[in-house]
């Protein structure tokens, strides 16, 4: 059987590899894939053009292919899904309606609301004026937030009124988002500690995969400017046993439920950023995929098929699914271009030395083949991930491979895990 994964990142690189593995696939195609899906085994990357749908389905009838996985939010948000579907193609990954609940925060929020799904308090608005005025009502700090597709930079947490109104201004007036800013939520600042639950959802089905944490902020110390997630481990010992119920009752239930009564009935990988304070929960977020690192950690723990399980999902045949997982911990560092998530330089020469270790792997993100050398290619560029019996072991395997990677100018945090530890 032949599998296309769409998207270039570590996610990909991850779901490729995993998907080679099985012994029912004979090939894994990438569009357009990194340096780290060329050199996989079985796998070899196709350049389509993602924005041309019939040439994607083309190319699928043409090699058969009999599962297509997509990977990034764009195309998601887009409609590929459905129009893979449409045309006799088995696609895993949320149709257009459902993935509004990542693609507008306007529609999310509000959807939390009408199904009693936990989430902070807000207010959206579409124009500067009226979103100024809301400015003074509120306590701080509080967050804004541009409503549509921003890769993770459309959030903006704001200690005082002069700092909301800058974010206004730069949302609104110098139109920083673009069309993502048409809409703005301003919400209210949420403490505690951050989640991500991440299920596979079959219409009212929902298996849920190991839990796990992601790093966003740049620094250590979880400091600094987000990013896309600079590390991210599992499971995760914050979600215990009774709030991984709670949080299916709460959250996951509700929200696939909702998404059945709008007439989205969801496919695909749903992930839940939450925010957990003294067993309480609140949905930060919603993504209509996999989260990037998590994928990586999370795979790497995965024992059983995942082209098996993306194909019951798709069969409406989830119940049959035995999922299996290795119990040891996993832990995924992330190698940035200095500077991300800022500007950064690309097109440096990447060394890595050989490894045979099969409980490590550098998986690939921003990274592009040219005369047989990997270069950078992309402000995170590798994700180094280990399992260990415990933790601190995985974390200690997972930095000992970040040091044996060199590129000019490379930068991960040297504290990833530290807080599920501690
Ligand atoms: P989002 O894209 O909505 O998940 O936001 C990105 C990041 O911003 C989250 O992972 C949090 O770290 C932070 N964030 C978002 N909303 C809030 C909030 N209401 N309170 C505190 N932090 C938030
Ligand atoms: N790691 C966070 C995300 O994938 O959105």
């Amino acid at each position: 059987m032949k599998v296309l994964i769409i998207g270039s990142g570590g996610r990909e690189h991850a779901l490729a590899w995993k998907s080679s593995q099985d012994e029912n696939v004979s090939e894994v195609f990438v569009s357009p894939g990194n340096a780290g899906t060329a050199l996989e085994s079985k796998t070899s990357n196709i350049n389509l053009d993602l924005d041309n749908f019939e040439s994607i389905k083309n190319f699928c009838k043409e090699q058969d292919i009999k599962l297509v996985i997509i990977g990034p939010e764009q195309p998601l948000v887009q409609g590929l899904s459905d129009y893979l579907s449409n045309h006799d193609i088995n696609s895993f990954g949320p149709s257009k309606g459902a993935a509004q609940l990542e693609g507008s925060k306007t529609f999310s929020k509000d959807f939390f609301t009408k199904y009693g799904i936990p989430t902070a308090s807000y207010a959206s608005f579409d124009n500067f004026k009226d979103a100024h005025n809301y400015l003074r009502k509120i306590n701080y700090p509080t967050v804004v937030k541009a409503d549509g597709l921003a890769a993770g930079k459309g959030v903006i947490i704001c200690q005082n009124e002069i700092e909301a109104e800058d974010a206004l201004v730069s949302i609104f007036k110098d139109n920083a988002f673009g069309n993502a800013g048409s809409r703005v939520v301003i919400e209210d600042f949420l403490e505690g500690e951050e989640a991500s639950f991440i299920a596979v959802v079959s219409k009212d089905k929902i298996i849920p995969l190991a839990t796990s944490q992601d790093h966003k902020a740049i620094s250590d110390g979880d400091i600094g400017l987000n990013t896309g997630g600079m590390g991210a481990y599992s499971p995760a010992p914050i979600v215990t046993e009774e709030l991984e119920k709670k949080i299916m009752d709460e959250v996951m239930v509700p929200t696939v439920n909702g998404l059945i009564a709008e007439k989205f009935p969801y496919l695909g990988f749903l992930y839940a950023g939450l925010m957990i304070k003294d067993n309480d929960i609140k949905v930060l977020e919603f993504n209509c995929r996999f989260g990037d690192p998590e994928t990586q950690p999370i795979l790497f723990r995965l024992e059983s098929s995942l082209v098996k399980l993306c194909l019951s999902a798709i069969n409406d045949d989830l119940d049959a699914y035995q999922i299996k997982w290795n119990e040891k911990h996993s832990c995924g560092v992330v190698i940035a271009s200095n500077g991300y998530p800022e500007s950064y330089e690309s097109n440096k020469e990447v060394n890595i030395e050989e490894y045979e270790d099969t409980e490590i792997k550098l998986f690939h993100a921003g990274t592009k083949m040219q005369d047989d050398k990997i270069f950078t290619n992309g402000g995170r560029v590798f994700c180094a991930t280990a399992l260990g019996n415990d933790l601190k072991e995985a974390q200690e395997k997972a930095y000992n491979l970040v040091g044996k990677v060199n590129f000019d100018g490379a930068y991960f945090r040297k504290d990833i895990g530290y807080k599920g530890i501690k």
